[in-house]
């Protein structure tokens, strides 16, 4: 028979995304209510390998739902990626009598949290936090909604000073493999031109698409582009090519950076994070283990760690669509 669990253990890890507060937040307050001792692990896997550990009660976890960044920190472990990493970890766990963990992260997070499962037997569950809405099995995950808002309030300044100089604006956006947030934020804004990973629309058609923009009459546009655009060009490069083929067009580039990755989370990123922390706890509770916790058509689904790791979330072609449609 499984022995009872009497503590779960929480922790972030990978890049940090507006709503992990909230998300860690559920969790504490969740074992509260199941009298389930809660520990917070400082600094993700790291944390776990040095057993930077603390005990977390409800009151520990008041006045930060509103908090951008993750008040366990976060790293990107590389002696987790090692077998004497994950000994360490494990010996952890068991002197303090953890029963059972909780990642908050993303692909990075849950690919060392699937290994460290199949190697111990460990119990845990993921929660996808990450801006990038990349994680397969959940139609959104924690800091993406907050992150479009800070994109598409950032880039609507930009348009402002576009607008009055008559300039062409190429805007880099997070999503190193993903183009979530250049896609959603590029309709929101009402960009001209989207670049994202997923598809290659080549220069050509970017040069074409622009020269028609200025042809029915648009003085300044936006491009917004992904940082993994894939026609491979880094925002610099795209702007130098059109300096130098079309020096009609005064250019600039703006790189949004990390900005993307702080602020206060969106209500809907609370409301997600509060689910899925509620959720994981009582997943574990069950004896469910070894999968992220998300929610699909407003209702928490549960998908096996392995598949959200490596299945892909396609991008909705109504989207691209739409964007190629409403930017005439
Ligand atoms: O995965 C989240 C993310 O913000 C990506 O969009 C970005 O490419 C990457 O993290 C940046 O990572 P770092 O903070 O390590 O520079």
């Amino acid at each position: 028979m499984n022995e009872p669990i009497e503590k779960i253990a929480v922790l972030t890890s990978g890049g940090d995304a507006p709503g992990m507060n909230a998300a860690i937040r559920a969790v504490v307050r969740a074992c509260t209510y199941y009298s389930v001792e809660c520990v917070g692990v400082y600094r993700g896997y790291q944390g776990l390998i040095e057993g930077d550990f603390e005990t977390l009660n409800a009151r520990h976890v008041s006045n930060i739902i509103n908090k951008g960044g993750t008040i366990l920190k976060s790293a990107r472990s590389l002696e987790f990626k090692t077998e004497e990493g994950r000994a360490k970890a494990y010996k952890n766990l068991k002197e303090h009598g953890i029963g059972a963990l909780v990642l908050i992260g993303g692909d990075g997070t849950f690919t060392g949290g699937l290994k460290f499962m199949e190697e111990y037997n460990f119990p845990l569950v993921g929660i996808p936090g990450t801006i990038d809405n990349d994680i397969y099995g959940t139609d959104n995950t924690i800091g993406y909604d907050t992150a479009l808002n800070t994109v598409v309030e950032v880039i609507d300044k930009i348009r402002d000073t576009a607008s009055s100089h008559n300039r062409l604006f190429f805007i880099e956006v997070m999503g190193r493999d993903a183009g979530f947030i250049a896609l959603n934020s590029g309709i929101g804004a009402g960009a001209e031109e989207i670049l994202i990973p997923e598809k290659n629309l080549g220069l050509d058609r970017l040069v074409d698409s622009l020269n028609k923009s200025r042809a029915n009459g648009k003085t300044s546009s936006i491009v917004v582009v992904s940082e993994g655009d894939k026609i491979g060009k880094t925002v610099f490069e795209l702007a130098d090519y059109i300096t130098e083929n079309f020096p009609i067009y005064d250019i600039r580039v703006s790189v949004l950076g990390h900005m993307q990755r702080g602020g206060s989370p969106s209500c809907f990123d609370r409301v997600l994070a509060s689910r899925l922390g509620v959720a994981a706890v009582e997943a574990l509770l069950d004896r469910t283990t070894g999968v992220m916790i998300g929610i699909t058509n407003n209702q928490i689904s549960k998908v096996e760690l392995d598949k959200a790791i490596k299945m892909n979330n396609d991008i909705n072609e109504e989207l691209l669509k739409v964007a190629e449609i409403t930017s005439i």
